[in-house]
């Protein structure tokens, strides 16, 4: 054999391509080894003339070195690579397991959502946050709102009593006293809200037996209907995203306010669905009106009754409703999870309050 070049390439890509340091002995052996390719061409050597001989001993011999070389190499990055196996088996994995597709994103109940977007914009309305006890007594959920005993409007409210009647204490049947609880504990002026559950002995479909209201109140100098008007229109716009929203004041009566309102705002109904702020329809969301003199004379004393002061009141639920398109108000408290995944909300949903 004259040109080893061949030999070189075909030994090296054996060499490359073994992957145990057996198939690397088997090599060795079949060039080097007793009767090996290269063994055999050095054998015949001693018959070759000296030029021969010096130039082919000294191409097998750089071949030698080459080939040991390589297999060297190629030893230690098959042990490298045994040892990261190795070590990949015997490793423990410590972490949990993840957890299983059946895992279920937590939603936030529409109330909950409701009321933050509330709370959020009346204090970005400037208003700040009160709240008041779900069990009231008689005198701060009707007496000081200018429902004394025996006035019709305590039927209105189909009171749940706690206790015995004539203890006089009551699960609230309105966020209204909370109203009563601000005068008489802060001083004015006063701009306050409220968000709270309130109660009623009822239950149909457009009433449950416990609900959410939220209580406004701004007393100061000087405050007008004027004023009541255009603060709940703003937040009626801000809340349903819609400035197309028009409201409707209503001549209403509630006894802690005088004059007393009913606000509608207007929509249309379109196979089924209700559209604000669309059409010549009027679905109700709000009571209002300028704080009674007898309010602030039971919570302020004789000398406050001149005091000027607008409020307000709204269900939460029907507001979540009109929103958010829920259409029956019982699925809101009977905890059922294919309701609440399909209504509820994500945690990361944040009110827009760039009117500001
Ligand atoms: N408390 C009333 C209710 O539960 C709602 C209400 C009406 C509250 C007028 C107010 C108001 O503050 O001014 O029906």
């Amino acid at each position: 054999m004259e040109n080893y070049d061949q030999l070189i390439q075909s030994a090296m890509v054996e060499i490359d391509s073994s992957n145990s340091i057996e198939l690397l002995e088997n090599i060795r052996i079949k060039y080097f080894g007793k009767n090996g390719i290269v063994s055999q061409e050095l054998k015949k050597i001693s018959k070759l003339n000296d030029e021969k001989k010096r130039k082919i001993g000294k191409e097998l011999n750089e071949f030698k070195s080459t080939f040991f070389k390589n297999v060297e190499l190629k030893k230690v990055r098959i042990r490298k690579q045994e040892i990261s196996e190795q070590l990949k088996k015997e490793s423990i994995d410590i972490s949990l397991p993840p957890r299983s597709s059946s895992f279920i994103e937590a939603k936030i109940h529409p109330i909950t959502q409701t009321t933050n977007e509330i709370v959020s914009i009346l204090g970005s309305m400037g208003l700040s946050y009160e709240e008041g006890p779900d069990v009231e007594d008689d005198f701060h959920n009707f007496t000081a709102l200018n429902i004394p005993k025996n006035h019709p409007a305590r039927q209105m409210h189909d009171t749940f009593y706690v206790g015995e009647k004539n203890e006089g204490l009551v699960l609230r049947t309105h966020t209204s006293p909370v109203q009563i609880r601000t005068l008489m504990n802060k001083t004015l002026p006063l701009r306050i809200f409220a968000p709270g559950r309130t109660y009623r002995c009822d239950s149909d479909i457009t009433h449950t037996p416990m609900f959410h209201q939220v209580e406004g109140l701004v007393v100061e100098e000087g405050v007008t209907f004027a004023n009541l008007k255009w603060f709940l229109e703003k937040f009626c716009k801000i809340f349903f995203n819609n400035d197309d929203i028009n409201l409707r004041f209503r001549p209403s009566y509630f006894p802690f306010t005088e004059p007393s309102a009913e606000v509608d705002i207007n929509c249309k109904v379109e196979s089924g669905k209700i559209h604000l702020g669309e059409g010549d329809s009027w679905m109700e969301i709000l009571g209002c009106g300028m704080v009674h003199p007898n309010v602030f004379k039971m919570s302020l004393g004789e000398k406050n009754m001149n005091t000027n002061g607008f409020a307000f009141g709204m269900g939460i639920e029907r507001l979540a409703m009109l929103k958010y398109g829920m259409p029956d108000l019982r699925n809101f408290f009977e905890s059922d999870l294919r309701w609440l995944r399909h209504y509820g909300f994500s945690f990361f949903e944040t009110t827009d309050l760039s009117w500001r």
